[in-house]
This record gives C-alpha cells, structure tokens and sequence, in this order.
C-alpha cells in the first residue's frame, strides 16, 4: 500500500467516478484503475463496487475511506507544520468570529500593533469550526472563537465569558422590561443564528425537528405552554441549550446564517434572540436590548492556538488583550500558551 494508492482511492470515493477523479488528480483513468485494482489486491478486499453508476463504496471500502481521509489530513497538517517549523512566517495571521469584531477586537488589534511595530498582521473572518482546520493548514496563527474544541491538535485559553442580552423589537410586549427571565421569553419565536453545534454534546437533529412550528401546532392546539425539557444534554444548538439548561424549550424557532441577519429579522419584528452584550450597538433604532436575570446565561470568548506550534507572538497578543481588560476592570484568569 503506498500514498499514491490512498490518493487515487480517496478521489474516487468523493468524486464517485474515475473520469472525476481523473480530471481533479491529473492522473489518467486507467492509471487510476489500475492503482484502485492494487491497494485492493494488496488488501485482499473490495472498496469499489464498480457495476453502480455513479460508483459506490462497499460496506468495507466506506470504513476505509472515513479512517484514511482522516489519516490524509493528519498529514497534511503535519507536513504544513513542519514546513513552518523550518521557516516560521513573521506576520501574525489571526482568525477571528464575527461578533468578537464589536466587541475588543479593534481595540486589541490596535494595542498590538502598537508595542509589535515589527509584526505584520492579517485578519481572516471565518467561524469557529472552519478556524480548527484553518489553524492545522497554516492558514492562521491563532483565533478568537466562542467555542472550545476538543482537538488532539488544538489548545485554547478562555479569555473572559460575555454576557447575553436579549434582543427584542421594539415594538414587543417585553421590550421595556429591564431584567428578563428566559421563562418569560419562551412563547415569542427564537431565532437561531450559530453554525457551530456545541461540542461533545450528542446531535439533537431530532429535537430540532420536534421544534419545528408544523410539527409543535399539531400538538398545541390551545394557547402553546413553554415545555420542560427532558434531556439537556440532547441539545446542541447553543441558544437551545441555554435555554435547556433552565428547564425551558422555545415554542417556535427559526434558523438564519449569521448573527446579522438574525438581528435583521430581530428589527423587522420577527423574533427575539441573544446576542453577546457587544452587539448592543446594532440597530438601537428598531431593537431593545435587556439585561437577563440568569448570571450563568454567557457567551466564552477563547483564543485557540495549535499544541505544537505557538507562534512566537501569541504571549504578545495575549499581553496586549490582558492589558486592555485591566484598562476596563473586566474580570479575567491570567494564561499564558507554554
Ligand atoms: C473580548 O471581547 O474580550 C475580546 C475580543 C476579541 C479579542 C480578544 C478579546
């Protein structure tokens, strides 16, 4: 078995076709069937079942093909690593979540380009799943996401939790209410914004099902009653889990691609949701933003790093972010990578 072999096997089994594969590998059909026919002769087992069109993968060759990807990507990032480890790039590339932008991003960014006039830096917006592989590619040093990430490859310190304030229009029954209580917002509809589930958590496709508006009508005829609900840890979707965390389920939800558009729709009067407390700048005009009772209702904001390549100015940057939270007597857990 060798890795031209795996190569050749891994492109047939995305692209469910040897002229595909073909095309994307720029090696001929025949060399690729031929390398497919040997690392299945030297295993002694059927990957592909060629008489389906598009091609399938065996029972066998679908174990493989998880496993090997897997394995593909691994070295991947190590050989980027190791390529970076020989000649280590002097600019900083930071990776970063949108809503930590309205937040102490500029100001931390400024702070650092301040006292390391020598580093150049480059900012990427990309979310917090995305950053794990960004990180393993060299794409980025290091990035700010709101998530921590159970990664062989990947450390992370928590920099400080942000509160969640509601956000309700105007216009809304509760929108003057100072100090809210999730309970009392489950019967307006929650809109849903994250792309990324929580971690380690089992999948709650079922439940997010359950939650849809068709499916909670046909069971709630009269006035619908917030459910308790059963399983907290069934529920992934991270406003869905908060709420789960207090015995409470959200009668209706909608789910949207990004926080602004969810505040788009918070404007337009579709829905409440909860935002970090630095998106309170956001369309002041249409939308109310609250207080929520609950002390333990946050959002973490993590600085995640690879384990075996921290670049040389990552305790910079967290001395700059330190220094501007004493500015701003923001409680926080002084760390440092090592
Ligand atoms: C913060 O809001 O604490 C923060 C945001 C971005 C980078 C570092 C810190």
């Amino acid at each position: 078995m060798d890795l031209k072999q795996l190569k050749a096997f891994i492109a047939i089994a995305e692209l469910r076709s040897f002229s595909a594969a073909a095309k994307v590998t720029g090696i001929s059909q025949p060399s690729l069937s031929r390398l497919l026919k040997q690392l299945e002769t030297d295993m002694n087992v059927a990957l592909v079942d060629r008489y389906h069109r598009p091609l399938q993968l065996t029972t066998a060759g679908l174990f493989f093909y998880d496993k090997i990807d897997a394995l593909l990507t691994e070295l991947d990032a190590i050989t980027h690593m190791t390529q970076r480890l020989s000649a280590p790039s002097k600019g900083l590339n930071i990776g970063f979540v949108p809503s930590v932008l309205y937040g102490l991003l500029p100001e931390v960014i400024a702070t650092f380009k301040q006292q390391n006039a020598d580093t150049e830096v480059n900012l990427k917006d990309i979310s917090s799943y995305q950053q794990i592989e960004a990180l393993k590619s060299g794409e980025i040093d290091v990035g700010f996401g709101r998530f921590a990430h159970q990664d062989p490859w990947i450390q992370q310190i928590l920099l400080r939790h942000e509160r969640y304030l509601v956000a309700l229009p105007k216009a809304h029954p509760l929108a003057d209410v100072k100090e809210q209580r999730l309970l009392d917002l489950a019967n307006s509809r929650l809109i849903l914004y994250h792309q990324t589930h929580l971690p380690g958590l089992i999948n709650t496709d079922s439940i997010a099902a359950d939650m849809s508006t068709s499916a909670r009508d046909k069971r709630t005829k009269q006035t619908p009653k917030p459910e308790v609900a059963s399983v907290t840890d069934s529920v992934t979707e991270p406003l869905l889990y908060l709420f789960a965390q207090h015995g409470i389920t959200p009668l209706r939800t909608s789910k949207v691609s990004d926080l602004q558009v969810a505040l788009g729709l918070v404007a337009a009067g579709e829905g409440i949701t909860l935002v970090p407390a630095s998106l309170q700048v956001m369309r002041t005009k249409q939308i109310s933003y609250q207080r929520l009772i609950h002390e333990n209702v946050t959002s973490p904001i993590y600085l995640h790093t690879l384990k075996d390549f921290i670049h040389p100015k990552v305790n910079d940057l967290l001395t700059a972010i330190y220094e501007i939270y004493e500015q701003r007597g923001i409680t926080y857990r002084r760390q440092q990578f090592v």
